[in-house]
């Protein structure tokens, strides 16, 4: 893994050394001053990674993750040293994972309690008092929210850096017979209404100017489209958040399921009208109580 350093000393002459200048925004640790030298960050809306990252204490045992690079790219962008990263759906940890690469702190909840025991294994005790924090709860619920403000205050934070919101795609893979599960959900439209209430919690839990990233791909039924990736969006905007960007990921090589039909699928797309997903969205907000205020007032007056 890439590690770089904003504290690199010059020397100028040997018997006498001089710290670099540093510029830094408020909510990552890229110094402005050796902007190029940031080269494997990421600042396009394509991100293709040629496979995925294993190392680093990752496997790739669990379906329905994402790929550590994801989480290395947003905590470069979106989080500072220390920071605390606050993920709704943990799944099989990875933000974790690559928060302690990086030293940075995680809290992360997940509503299977025998996943999220699983998970705990990949940590030592001492990394899940001090660093990774992991409640087992359903993410739409208050008593989430308590233990998380809980886990803040133990990790000395009042709110969390960065949000990651890695839901399931409605019920394209179910991970389990939970009622709270949002792969599980009766129709799509009670799974966006679950997915608002797990960010409607995110946004509350979140520092202001801070950012949140959703990971999202679309699904095809009934031989049409259905945008959850455009849905969610909009209901991330409608609980405040301010729309930053929106990335294609290309997610070839990470389709288990479809790897070995993969001719299937093309025989059925060239019959069907459709075309076989190869990409996923990692859409970018920002919290931001003023714009917020700005649009409740702006609704107000056209209302
Ligand atoms: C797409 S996976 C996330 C994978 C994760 N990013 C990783 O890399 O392992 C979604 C996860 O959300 C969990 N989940 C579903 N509904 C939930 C809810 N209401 N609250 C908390 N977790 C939930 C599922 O059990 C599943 O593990």
């Amino acid at each position: 893994m890439v590690r770089r350093s904003n504290t690199k000393i010059v020397e100028i002459r040997p018997d006498l050394t001089v710290a670099p200048q540093v510029k830094t925004v408020a909510y990552n640790d890229i110094n402005l001053k050796n902007w190029k030298e940031y080269d494997y960050v990421k600042t396009d809306t394509l991100w293709e990674f040629p496979s995925r990252l294993k190392e680093g204490g990752h496997s790739n045992e669990y379906h329905g993750n994402f790929i550590p690079q994801i989480a290395q790219q947003l905590f470069w962008r979106y989080t500072k040293e220390g920071d605390v990263v606050l993920d709704l759906f943990f799944g099989s940890g990875t933000s974790g994972i690559e928060a302690i690469n990086m030293n940075r702190r995680c809290i992360g909840v997940e509503l299977k309690d025998e996943l999220a025991e699983k998970v705990s294994e990949k940590f030592t005790p001492k990394q899940l008092v001090t660093d990774v924090n992991i409640i087992c709860a359903d993410s739409a619920s208050e008593i989430a929210k308590e233990k998380i403000k809980a886990r803040l205050d133990i990790m000395m934070k009042d709110k969390a850096q960065l949000l990651i919101l890695h839901p399931p795609y409605d019920d394209i893979i179910k991970f389990s017979d939970r009622k709270e599960d949002l792969s599980n959900c009766d129709t799509t439209e009670a799974f966006y209404d679950g997915f608002e209430k797990v960010a409607k919690n995110g946004y509350d839990l979140l520092e202001d100017k801070r950012f949140a990233a959703l990971i999202i791909g679309d699904k095809y039924t009934d031989g049409e489209i259905v945008s959850l990736g455009f849905e969610c969006q909009e209901r991330m905007k409608r609980i405040g958040f301010r729309h930053k960007t929106t990335i294609v990921k290309d997610m070839q090589g990470n389709e288990k399921a479809k790897g070995k039909d993969a001719n299937l699928w093309r025989y059925r797309a060239l019959a069907g009208g459709f075309n076989i997903f190869k990409h996923e969205y990692i859409m970018i907000f920002q919290k931001d109580e003023s714009h917020k205020r700005k649009i409740e007032k702006l609704n107000k007056l056209a209302s």
